[in-house]
């Protein structure tokens, strides 16, 4: 079977991708699958990347200039045309939010993972509340904030959010992933230089309420009839799960597999997961993450990541791993549920 990786991208979580990507083409079956790797820079320019994988994840293989084919058409080349199924191993907005789901479409082309609709509300965290809340899923308070509304009337916006959230509150980028353009406001001049952050990256941004949480997070695998998986809880290595507590070596977070929970939170979570990857029309995979407030016990629903990472410390594939299916049987299943 011919797979066209694709890897990179236009998007804050680039590096993220790097390693997903390259962890991912390591443990394929070379004897099964062909494999043609195409690489996306962070300006957005597409490649053919015909080099060694070990050169993915360091960013390398974009300057090796034997090895990548720059000027071609993805709608005809004939490396192209030969692939049978796409597997984007992508991160973030012009990956993972429906705009290359829809490209692969227009091509005609199987891919992994959830279509256009399902990856771009599972990317927008204001949509993808939207629809939680509505299939019964119990959400934190939270606000949307647009660019446009915050110029225009700033002052009568923070006391509303003072009011709404008070400090502690999250500041995210509406469309983002591995905790880039978070932060946590304690005071007003954070929440302002929060602001300033997170519209870097979105037009758009949410606001939520601090909760004082356990983090607990659930795989999701399938098409019609998806499974989830052991549950797993995070203890963040800093004040909350942020970039360098995701991916910076000496300061990686302690995963806890399966997490320790009583057996009637576990279904209730592993319940909601595969509720929450049919609300938004899930397909392939997903990872569904959940917050349990420490105080209260209550469980909520944080998000939905349509393409989880798959570095080699991330959860999904270590989910898995506990729940039964082995890192490269989970890849074959992930590509045969693309083409089934
Ligand atoms: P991303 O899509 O970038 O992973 P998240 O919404 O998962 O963004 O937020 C990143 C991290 O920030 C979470 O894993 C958690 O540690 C912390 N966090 C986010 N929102 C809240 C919240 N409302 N209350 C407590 N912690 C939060
Ligand atoms: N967005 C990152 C890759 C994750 O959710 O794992
Ligand atoms: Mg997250």
């Amino acid at each position: 079977l011919k797979v066209g990786v694709l890897f990179g991208g236009k998007s804050g979580e680039h590096d993220v991708s790097l390693m997903s990507a390259s962890n991912v083409i390591e443990v394929m079956d070379k004897e099964k699958y062909d494999i043609i790797k195409i690489g996306i820079t962070k300006l957005g320019k597409w490649m053919i990347y015909t080099g060694d994988t070990q050169n993915i994840a360091d960013g390398s293989w974009e300057n090796d200039r034997e090895c990548t084919i720059k000027e071609f058409s993805i709608f005809d080349h004939p490396m192209i045309n030969e692939i049978d199924v796409f597997f984007p191993i992508l991160h973030g907005p012009n990956g993972e939010d429906g705009t290359v789901q829809g490209l692969l479409k227009i091509m005609n082309k199987p891919f992994v993972g959830c279509g256009v609709l399902a990856s771009s509300v599972g990317m927008d965290k204001v949509y993808s509340k939207i629809l939680f809340e509505n299939a019964g899923i119990p959400i934190g308070t939270y606000m949307s904030l647009y660019k446009s509304e915050w110029v225009l009337k700033s002052s009568k916006i923070i006391s509303s959010i003072e009011e709404k959230l008070a400090y502690p509150f999250f500041i995210k980028p509406a469309n983002m992933g591995s905790s880039v353009g978070i932060s946590k406001a304690h005071n007003r001049d954070e929440m302002l230089e929060g602001f300033m952050e997170a519209f870097k990256y979105d037009s758009k941004l949410i606001l939520e309420k601090a909760i004082d949480c356990r983090e607990v997070e659930c795989a999701v695998l399938g098409n019609k009839e998806p499974r989830a998986s052991v549950l797993g809880e995070i203890l963040p290595s800093q004040e909350f799960y942020d970039y360098k507590a995701k991916y910076t070596d000496g300061d990686k977070s302690t995963l806890i597999i399966p997490a320790q929970l009583d057996e009637k939170t576990t279904e209730k979570i592993k319940d909601y997961a595969v509720r929450a990857f049919k609300s938004i029309n899930g397909r392939g995979l997903s990872r569904v993450d959940f917050f349990i407030d420490k105080n209260t016990g209550e469980i909520m629903i944080n998000e939905i990541n349509t393409l989880p990472g798959f570095t080699n410390i991330s959860m999904y594939p270590k989910l898995w791993e506990e729940t039964g299916i082995s890192y490269s049987d989970l890849v074959e299943e992930i590509i045969r549920l693309a083409i089934e």
